[in-house]
């Protein structure tokens, strides 16, 4: 489906967004593996989600709502019943990898797929760590999946160094340490989200250089109520459009503010960026509060190598704001944005070669030069959410406008996209 998008001037009021999305996926796994009833309010809506509360319902876990609640019955770490068929991710690689770290430690046998996309994406990153702990895991010879799961009886703790920076190789081999009497570790180089480690409060050692997370059956998760905060990834692409147009202003309701993942504000605020935070509150050791945004007038900055694991999902909507800030933009260090739903450097790339800018392509990032020529586009999606929803904001600030071509694929993180962009535009 083709989406357009008209030029609008401003932007104004508040939103509250739906919860955030890897936050969402933890609540649901947690809450199954804990013996009893958790309660989960402002689960995201995201079809990533629903792929993971659906595995967990085809494992035997029982889900009903309330109001606007979830409650989980979780049946313990051992109380997963075998599937009755092949457990299907869908396009949500934090469900495959997550959930590559809790079934090979069940006792029975089962298979992860996934679709197109995923089937495309990188599995040996977690298959070998959880192989070394004694999982029977394999993978197609390319490293893809499906992956098929074993019964193992030979599982033993690992001390693993992660070679890439990935939250979801941290948090399947954190997972998978939950069923183990010895002490698993995960030694990261660089720090990546901690919302596994923050949200099943696990001891974390600190040096200079590394960060160290132990995890094992001591720190297997109870029942609790969990109260999700908005997605901050989400709120990115509505803060960017606040700050590129004039004379607006926008209050964003309880959003994540997890150290680890406001990486884009920090980036933002060095870019000028005027935002505000007006609160702080903590919900299962989360953090979150209200964000205050307002036109600004930006200019680019080098982007510190470091800070791209905390921005990674934010590069697409950080372009946009990029491409009208003073100077030129430029991301180098995320080779990893090749990896993910798209090649989201070639995308972004082909993207803006449609506006008749200038860009160049490095294996591990772009520069952006010169002025925006054409000025009615159609952008393609590439089938990536974040794609799509980034050249969504920017078609809504060119003059003429621009369309999204297989727009459809937002719903993968947020299916209410439009009514939340039709409640704040003036
Ligand atoms: C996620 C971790 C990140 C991120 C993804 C969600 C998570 O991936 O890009 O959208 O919930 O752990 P990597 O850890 O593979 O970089």
């Amino acid at each position: 489906m083709i989406q357009e998008f008209n030029h609008i001037e401003t932007v104004n009021g508040q939103l509250s967004l739906p919860g955030d999305k890897s936050i969402s996926h933890r609540a649901l796994i947690f809450s199954a593996l804990a013996k009893g009833k958790s309660i989960i309010s402002n689960l995201s809506s995201a079809q990533d989600v629903n792929s993971t509360q659906e595995i967990l319902h085809n494992c035997g876990i029982h889900f009903t709502s309330e109001q606007s609640k979830i409650l989980v019955f979780g049946k313990g770490i051992w109380g997963l019943n075998r599937p009755q068929k092949i457990l299907y991710a869908g396009n949500s690689g934090t469900t495959a990898r997550l959930l590559s770290g809790l079934l090979p430690m069940q006792k029975f046998d089962s298979v992860i797929s996934g679709d197109e996309s995923l089937s495309k994406r990188p599995m040996k990153r977690v298959s070998q760590p959880l192989i070394k702990m004694g999982a029977k895991i394999t993978l197609t010879d390319d490293n893809y999946l499906p992956l098929q799961i074993g019964k193992s009886n030979n599982l033993k703790a690992i001390s693993y160094e992660l070679d890439i920076p990935s939250a979801q190789v941290k948090s399947a081999i954190l997972i998978a340490g939950l069923f183990l009497e010895d002490e698993t570790q995960v030694i990261e180089n660089v720090d990546t989200r901690n919302h596994t480690e923050v949200m099943l409060s696990l001891p974390v050692k600190k040096n200079d250089h590394q960060t160290i997370i132990s995890s094992s059956i001591k720190y297997a998760p109870v029942p609790q109520e969990y109260f999700v905060p908005s997605d901050i990834s989400t709120a990115s692409f509505f803060i960017v459009l606040t700050l590129l147009l004039k004379n607006s202003s926008l209050l964003i309701k309880n959003c994540s503010l997890n150290p680890s993942r406001t990486g884009i504000l920090k980036v933002l605020k060095q870019m000028g960026a005027n935002i505000e935070i007006l609160n702080n509150f903590i919900s299962s050791g989360e953090v979150y509060g209200d964000i205050l945004v307002k036109s600004s007038n930006l200019v680019n900055i080098e982007i510190d190598s470091n800070i791209i694991p905390n921005i990674i999902d934010e590069i697409p909507i950080l372009t946009i704001a990029g491409i009208f800030a003073d100077g030129n933009f430029k991301i180098n260090g995320a080779k990893e944005l090749r990896v993910k739903e798209s090649d989201r450097i070639k995308s972004i790339v082909t993207n803006i070669q449609k506006l008749g800018l200038n860009i160049e392509e490095h294996e591990d990032g772009f520069s952006v030069f010169g002025n925006i020529q054409n000025k009615s586009v159609l952008f393609e999606s590439f089938g990536d959410h974040r794609i799509a929803m980034a050249f969504s904001i920017l078609s809504l600030i060119l003059e003429q406008g621009g369309k999204i071509n297989n727009f459809e694929c937002i719903k993968i993180s947020n299916p209410q996209f439009i009514e939340q962009l039709n409640q704040i535009i003036g």
